[in-house]
C-alpha cells in the first residue's frame, strides 16, 4: 500500500489519530461543561440548605391582594436626595434586592458596577423585627444614602411585595426614569453593556432573559416551590428571569395598577413579568440573552464583556469580574475574537 491509499483507509495513520484525539479532548470537555449545567440546574445545593418554605406563605392564605399588604407596609429609611429630584433626564434607575444580613454584598457592589449609575438596596427587616440590627442598617443608610427600608418581613418568600414596594417606590420618587432594572445583589452587572441593551430594545415595556416552557416546582424543598393551592396549572409558558429585568418606566404604574387585580404569587419573576405583564395587560416579553441568570465557566477579561448581568456570584467573585471587566474598558482592548467565552455553550 501507499502512504496515501494508507490515508484513505485511515488504518493507523498518526494524523488521523491525532484528528481523533483532539475530538475525544474536545468531547470530554463538552461533557463537563454539560455535567455541570445539568448539576446547576438540579439545584442541589439549594435544595440541601433550605428549610420547607411552606410555613412562610401561610400568609397568603388569608389574603393575596397586594392592596392588603402595601397599605401596611411602612417606609423607614429612604435617601433624602436622588438623581430623579431635579429636572435632568433620568435613562435608568437600578433596584437591588438585598437584605439586613448581606453588608458583604453592598459593599462590593457599591464599591464596582454601581459607580456607573444611580443604584439603590432595598431591604425589608430582620424576622424578629425592629431590633439591634436596625441600627446598624440606619447607620450604613446614613452613611450611603442609598438604602431603602420597608417595615416587611425580609425573606426570600416576600420577595414579590419587595417588588411591588420598589415600584410604588419608583413611582413616587423617580417616575421620569426611562427604565428601571430590578436586579439581586448576587448579580454582577457590565453597565457599559447593559447602555447596550437599553440602546436596543427602548421600545420594549419589558426585557429580560425569557425562561420558556417551565414548570412549576412542586416540592416544597425547592427554593422556587409554589404550592398548587396558590397556582394550580404546572406549565408556565414564559416569564423572565428575576435575576434581573427591566421595565419601561411609561408603563410601571400601569404594572402596579394592574397587579392589584391578580392574586399573589411567591415567585415575583413569574407574578410580574407573567402573570401581571403578559397574561393580564397583554404585554409582549422580550427576551435579551445578555440579561444573563447564568455566568461563564472560564473567568477571563473577555469572558463579561458581551454580557450585561451575570447571576449567583459571592462578593469575591463580584470584584473580580469588576477587575477583569476594567482591564478590558480601559486598555480600549477587543473581545472580538473570544465571543465564543460568553457563549451558550460557556454559561452555566
Ligand atoms: C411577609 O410579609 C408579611 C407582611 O409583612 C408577613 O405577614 C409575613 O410574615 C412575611 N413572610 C415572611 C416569610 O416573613
Ligand atoms: C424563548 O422564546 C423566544 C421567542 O418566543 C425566543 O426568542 C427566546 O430565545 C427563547 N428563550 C430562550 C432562553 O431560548
Ligand atoms: C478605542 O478604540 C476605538 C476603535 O478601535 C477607537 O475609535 C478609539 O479612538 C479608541 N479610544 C482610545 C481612548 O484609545
Amino acid at each position: 500500500m501507499t502512504k496515501n491509499t494508507q490515508e484513505m483507509i485511515g488504518i493507523s495513520s498518526p494524523r488521523i489519530y491525532g484528528r481523533y484525539k483532539i475530538l475525544l479532548l474536545c468531547l470530554a470537555v463538552y461533557a463537563l461543561v454539560v455535567l455541570t449545567k445539568l448539576w446547576h440546574s438540579a439545584e442541589i445545593g439549594q435544595a440541601l440548605l433550605l428549610p420547607a418554605p411552606a410555613d412562610h406563605l401561610e400568609h397568603y392564605r388569608r389574603t393575596r391582594r397586594l392592596e392588603d399588604y402595601l397599605d401596611n407596609i411602612q417606609i423607614l429609611i429612604e435617601p433624602s436626595h436622588t438623581p430623579c429630584d431635579g429636572p435632568e433626564r433620568v435613562p435608568l434607575l437600578v433596584l437591588v434586592a438585598s437584605a439586613p444580613g448581606r453588608l458583604d454584598r453592598r459593599d462590593v457592589i457599591r464599591g464596582t458596577w454601581a459607580k456607573r449609575q444611580p443604584t439603590y438596596f432595598v431591604l425589608g427587616t430582620e424576622p424578629q423585627g425592629i431590633d439591634g440590627s436596625f441600627a446598624d442598617i440606619y447607620l450604613e443608610a446614613k452613611e450611603h444614602g442609598d438604602m431603602i427600608v420597608f417595615d416587611l418581613v425580609d425573606h426570600y418568600q416576600n420577595l414579590t411585595l419587595k417588588t411591588a414596594l420598589m415600584l410604588q417606590w419608583t413611582l413616587r420618587r423617580c417616575p421620569q426614569t426611562e427604565f428601571l432594572f430590578k436586579t439581586d445583589d448576587d448579580v454582577f452587572v457590565n453597565p457599559w453593556m447593559l447602555e447596550e441593551v437599553l440602546q436596543d430594545n427602548e421600545d420594549y415595556k419589558l426585557v429580560g432573559y425569557m425562561k420558556n416552557n417551565s414548570r412549576l416546582h412542586r416540592d416544597a424543598y425547592n427554593k422556587w416551590f409554589s404550592p398548587r393551592w396558590l397556582r394550580f396549572e404546572d406549565h408556565l409558558p414564559e416569564y423572565l428571569s428575576g435575576t434581573g429585568y427591566l421595565i419601561n418606566g411609561e408603563y410601571i404604574e400601569k404594572i402596579l395598577k394592574a397587579a392589584k387585580k391578580v392574586p399573589l404569587l411567591n415567585l415575583e419573576d413569574v407574578y410580574f413579568t407573567y402573570l401581571v405583564a403578559k397574561e393580564n395587560l397583554g404585554f409582549n416579553l422580550k427576551h435579551d440573552r445578555r440579561l444573563s441568570p447564568y455566568k461563564p465557566l472560564i473567568s477571563t477579561p473577555c469572558s463579561y464583556v458581551g454580557l450585561a448581568s451575570i447571576h449567583s456570584l459571592s462578593p469575591d467573585e463580584i470584584y473580580a469580574a469588576w477587575t477583569k471587566l476594567l482591564k478590558v474598558v480601559n486598555n480600549n482592548q477587543t473581545c472580538d475574537n473570544y465571543k465564543f467565552l460568553y457563549s451558550d455553550w460557556l454559561l452555566y
